[in-house]
């Protein structure tokens, strides 16, 4: 990371009365500056809060904001929580998947899109609802996904 990243948590950890409490802001200014949380960069961040890295990757793989790998241009999270599953989200997962080629969680291999599958994204009344490059999009239907796509990738 670079050292201004570095410093960044280091002020957030004293923001919290427990430095711990600063664990996910602060992977999201690492992933911020990287693009995602290889294995190396969550070591330094554990080293920065004193932690074993195997903490810090719990909290990594927990939460679906978080990525491991590098992500594609255009990050798709797709809500497959329970109102949105009534209302056919895993219906226009398959065929948004369909479209690009790819099964959830993967990105495509000109790396324009990744689809992530997410749990409840807070917006329930627009079921079923996807977040495209962290808009929300939805009541969604598959006849809306061609122009999803190409606003997508005209953004
Ligand atoms: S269940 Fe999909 S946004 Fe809440």
């Amino acid at each position: 990371m670079k050292q201004e990243t570095r410093e960044a948590i280091l002020a957030l950890q004293k923001l919290y009365p427990e430095k711990r409490s600063a664990l996910i802001p602060a992977l999201h200014l690492a992933q911020n500056e990287v693009g995602y949380l290889p294995q190396e960069i969550q070591n330094e961040v554990a080293a920065l809060f004193g932690i074993e890295p195997n903490e810090v990757n719990a909290v990594v793989t927990f939460y679906d904001m978080f990525y491991e790998k590098p992500i594609g241009k255009h990050l798709i999270h797709v809500c497959k929580n329970l109102s949105c599953m009534l209302r056919g989200s895993d219906q226009l997962m398959g065929k948004l998947c369909q479209k690009l080629q790819i099964k959830p969680g993967e990105t495509t291999s000109d790396g324009r899109f990744t689809v992530i599958p997410s749990e409840c994204l807070a917006a329930c009344d627009r079921a079923p609802m996807m977040l495209v490059n962290e808009k929300v999009v939805g009541p969604l239907q598959e006849s809306d996904l061609d122009h999803l796509l190409k606003e997508a990738d005209h953004a």
